[in-house]
């Protein structure tokens, strides 16, 4: 279980440098798969999902060696996992189907969890295998593929970043020609474009809606720095707004937090980028009205952390959640801080500005969470966040660390933080 105290701060300030994108390296871990040599990657954040799919990738016959924070892969036979407890652990684990169906012709997973958002279903994931040749077999919660995957053409109903992962995954080893219509343009399915092809894939498209893929009979091993972390840049870009902080972030990609950086504009703070990095400063005074989307929209990930920053904006804040159907759970815990939040539907309207005061919550789901711990920055006296599930270690590297190096009073009590130990 862990506990965050989390204590009332006026003002943020000073520096701080992002780590690298959770989102953009689990499917790369996942290449660890689809290759007999060494596959390298860079600053791999310590967090519990990486964790996790390290274990379901040793599950599944990749040898996995660690020197700091740099993950080497590779396996001269892999195989499907025997362990459906830890596929039900986190959702990105779907990921081993496309690499395991392309270099094995087999692929049996367990239907996966992660956060409780949304029904989140993979059907798309699926259709995609089958348009490749895969044929499909649902059991009650396990899904077995299984064929020698040719190119195929693929229309995504939905710009699923995970299916559009997935099938790259599975078709850059698959015989011919690939096309996904309806792609998801997200920075991390271009950092995973720009990574298979460092291994010897060829495609084009990445980060448009048409990607096209020419399968190779196989891939070999590189070394690679995945992008910085957009969601846990914005995250700390809300808590400085709702400080009235001045705070720097170092080695982020602007270019890849556009919508977030209008936003928090809107509300009235300055934003600066200079060779240094991303400057927050002034005061956010004025409401917001957030319509998530998939990218280059506003982020779900998001849309919890600048409902933090709404409580503290004067007036009503409007947000619309159109990509997940139950991700307002944070708002229900807010309230129990003083907030002043009405859901209808997939619609929350957000009257900012009221006293918020201190008292115990608990997080629902990992951005939830962290919302939960930069509105508690906001309230008066202590805040108390449990957590049991462990969500916000999911995706944050030493969360509490990274506020306290701008001033604020978080600590993280009982519980195993991973990242504390790096
Ligand atoms: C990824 C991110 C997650 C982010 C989400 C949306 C990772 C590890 N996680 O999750 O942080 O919130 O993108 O930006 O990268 N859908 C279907 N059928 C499918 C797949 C998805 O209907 O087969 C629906 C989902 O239910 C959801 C929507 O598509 O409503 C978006 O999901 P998707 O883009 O797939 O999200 P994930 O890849 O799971």
């Amino acid at each position: 279980m862990a506990i965050y105290r989390i204590g009332h701060c006026e003002r943020l300030s000073g520096e701080t440098h992002v780590h690298a994108a959770k989102n953009a390296v689990l499917p790369l871990l996942c290449a660890g798969l689809m290759t007999r040599e060494p596959v390298t990657i860079e600053r791999v954040p310590m967090l519990t999902d990486v964790e996790t799919l390290v274990e379901i990738l040793s599950e599944c016959g990749v040898s996995v060696s660690r020197n700091r924070d740099e993950v080497t892969l590779w396996s001269d036979d892999p195989h499907s996992p025997s362990s459906e407890n830890l596929l039900s652990r986190m959702r990105a684990s779907v990921l081993v189907m496309g690499p395991l169906l392309a270099r094995t012709g087999y692929a049996r997973v367990a239907l996966p969890g992660g956060c409780a958002i949304g029904q989140r279903p993979i059907d798309l994931h699926i259709k995609g295998m089958q348009a490749m040749g895969a044929e499909a077999q649902l059991t009650p919660g396990s899904v077995t593929l299984q064929g020698k995957l040719h190119g195929g053409n693929v229309y995504l109903d939905f710009p699923s970043v995970g299916a559009t992962e997935n099938i790259i995954l599975a078709a850059v080893l698959a015989k011919g020609a690939t096309r996904i219509e309806n792609a998801a343009k997200e920075p991390e399915i271009v950092d995973l474009c720009t990574f298979l092809t460092e291994m010897g894939a060829k495609i084009t498209g990445g980060g448009t809606g048409t990607i096209f893929i020419e399968g190779q009979e196989k891939l070999h091993g590189c070394t690679y720095r995945p992008i910085p972390d957009r969601i846990e840049a914005g995250t700390l870009l809300c808590a400085a707004a709702m400080t009235e902080g001045s705070v720097l972030l170092r080695g982020v990609r602007p270019d890849h937090m556009r919508a977030v950086l209008f936003k928090l504009m809107e509300t009235g703070v300055t934003l600066r980028e200079s060779a240094a990095g991303l400057r927050l400063s002034g005061r956010a005074r004025d409401p917001i009205q957030v319509r998530t989307l998939a990218y280059p929209g506003f982020p779900t990930d998001m849309q919890a952390l600048m409902m933090a920053l709404a409580l503290k904006l004067r007036g009503t804040s409007v947000f619309l959640e159109t990509i997940f159907e139950n991700r307002f759970m944070h708002a229900r815990e807010m309230v129990r801080l003083g907030a002043s939040i009405r859901i209808e539907d997939r619609i929350a309207l957000v009257s900012g500005g009221l006293p918020l005061a201190g008292t115990t919550v608990t997080s629902p789901d990992l951005r939830g969470g962290a919302a939960l711990i930069l509105a508690g920055l906001a309230a008066e006296g202590e805040t108390v966040l449990n957590d049991p599930a462990g969500h916000v270690m999911r995706g944050y590297e030493n969360l509490p660390g990274m506020l306290r190096e701008l001033g604020a009073r978080v600590t993280l009590e009982e519980g195993e933080d991973i990242s504390a130990h790096g």
